[in-house]
């Protein structure tokens, strides 16, 4: 029998209910503005839900980055960090913690999981070299490419299906990087990078068995293989449960297997270690001089690089919490449960469930809106609309445009309803999908969106759209017709 206790409590009823393992001593209040209200106050977002104030947002559904749910014993430590600029008692904590957790030499510390590329790309990308991936991530890409590099993806065939039963989607497709490298060269190549898990193809994790067979390979070739393990609690708890070699093996155990598969480790401390922070796990000596000197220069001195001692003992912390799979099941389970409610309601979602959030296929559920027309910004303009709920487009929109301005369409369109780790109840989840439930059934009702001010990088974090046509006065007046007091 599995280790873990959510699999093992059953409901009488043959209820299938995510059951939280923890309780709520500290709250947030929260406030649902009525229809009309966001109707104005999403276009003086610029139709953008990165440009919304969380005052005007009832659930916070953007991300889990930064927005996870502290443990009692997390807020605890924060009170005993060390706030020294140099050799802080802190740093020395979290760097043995670093160590132990991914059985690697070195650390170096980032403020959060960007900077940590910025100093890999620095390092290692040169312009004209690739960086072999299973997927991009947006700021992943941005650092390579503005060093001169290139990003090739190599994830498995079927993995941007949204309707799967696969379980790993997130998989590399051996012949596809035996063949990339065969045909670049090593000389070529500035890193194997793999994301383990996946976000842009909606939070589809990585078997340790292919993580195994590519990082045999790469290092073969004489390749230096990476792993972001920002998305790693998620990973880690579906090769728990879904990879059966796995079943029995402490989680201690599979991390440290994951590691020894990789040269280099970096991570957002927004995600893994549910605090704010990054950093760099590092195995060889060489790699970690190469690097280090970027940390002063970029981040801040050696023993903080940028982060607040306090949110350093909260990584310390969230990190080992990470070693308990009752906390990592919390958001895979939800995530299900939610997908659930939508799927019974006929709501195109990516299945199967990953981790990360839910996430609606746009392409399935607004097919009438073209892709230069952005469908999975319109639907989380539209999902605002429908309940105050905050979502994040993941696709065309999150694209930069080819050199000569072109779109570049992306192979998925998905709104990320992010499912923050201890964060939401049960009723809450209800009530998404009771409003996602009406919005699919006023689908017809949801056009386009145009930009109006577009920046040239990372253009979705900042760009300004307005819609295409006045569909939003209508499908705010369906709302209307169907709950009244506009909530
Ligand atoms: N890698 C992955 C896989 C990520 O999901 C993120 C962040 C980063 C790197 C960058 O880390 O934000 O600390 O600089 N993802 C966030 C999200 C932004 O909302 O999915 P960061």
């Amino acid at each position: 029998m599995p280790d873990h206790i959510y699999s093992r409590v059953r409901f009488f009823s043959g209820e299938n209910v995510p059951l939280e393992l923890h309780k709520a001593r500290m709250v947030q209040r929260i406030h649902l503005r009525p229809v009309r209200e966001r109707l104005e106050i999403i276009n003086l977002a610029g139709n953008n839900t990165f440009l919304l104030p969380n005052r005007d947002v009832f659930l916070d559904m953007l991300t889990d980055s930064g927005v996870n749910a502290m443990s009692e014993a997390q807020y605890a430590a924060m009170l005993l960090a060390d706030d020294s600029y140099a050799g802080s008692e802190t740093f020395y904590r979290l760097e043995k913690t670093v160590r132990e957790f991914f059985g690697t030499p070195y650390f170096l510390p980032a403020h959060q999981g960007r900077a940590c590329e910025n100093i890999l790309a620095t390092t290692y990308v040169r312009p004209g070299t690739e960086v072999i991936t299973n997927f991009h991530f947006t700021t992943t890409k941005a650092h390579i490419t503005r060093l001169g590099g290139s990003v090739y993806e190599a994830v498995r065939d079927g993995a941007t299906v949204t309707d799967s039963a696969e379980p790993f989607k997130g998989d590399f497709d051996l012949a596809k990087l035996k063949a990339r490298v065969r045909k670049l060269g090593r000389d070529k190549i500035a890193f194997v990078r793999v994301e383990l898990g996946t976000n842009l193809i909606g939070g589809q994790p990585v078997s340790l068995s292919n993580l195994k067979k590519v990082s045999e390979f790469s290092r073969k070739e004489g390749l230096k293989v990476v792993i972001d393990a920002s998305l790693l609690a998620d990973n880690l708890y579906f090769i728990k449960t879904r990879e059966k070699a796995y079943e029995r093996k402490p989680l201690n155990e599979i991390v440290l297997e994951i590691s020894s598969h990789a040269d280099i480790v970096y991570f957002s401390g927004r995600k893994l270690g549910c605090a704010r922070g990054g950093g760099i796990a590092v195995r060889s000596e060489e790699d970690y001089r190469l690097m280090r000197d970027l940390v002063p220069l970029f981040e801040g001195f050696l023993t903080y690089g940028g982060m607040s001692v306090r949110e350093m003992e909260a990584i310390n912390v969230g990190l080992r919490e990470t070693l308990d799979v009752d906390t990592i099941s919390q958001t895979p389970i939800f995530v299900e449960a939610l997908g659930e409610m939508l799927t019974a309601k006929g709501v195109p979602v990516v299945k199967p469930y990953g981790g990360l959030g839910c996430h609606l296929d746009a392409m399935k559920f607004v097919p009438h809106v073209p892709q230069e027309r952005y469908p999975s910004g319109a639907l989380a303009v539209a999902v605002y609309l429908a309940g105050g709920v905050r979502g994040m487009e993941r696709g065309t929109l999150s694209e930069q445009r080819g050199e000569d301005g072109s779109e570049t369409l992306s192979d998925m369109e998905l709104l990320r309803l992010a499912v923050p780790k201890r964060v939401f109840s049960l009723s809450q989840m209800k009530y998404v999908a009771d409003r996602v439930g009406w919005l699919y059934e006023h689908r017809d009702l949801i056009g386009g969106l145009l930009f109006a001010e577009e920046p040239k990088t990372l253009r979705f974090f900042l760009g300004r759209l307005k819609p295409d046509g006045d569909w939003q006065r209508k499908l705010v007046d369906a709302f209307l017709k169907d709950m009244p007091s506009g909530l």
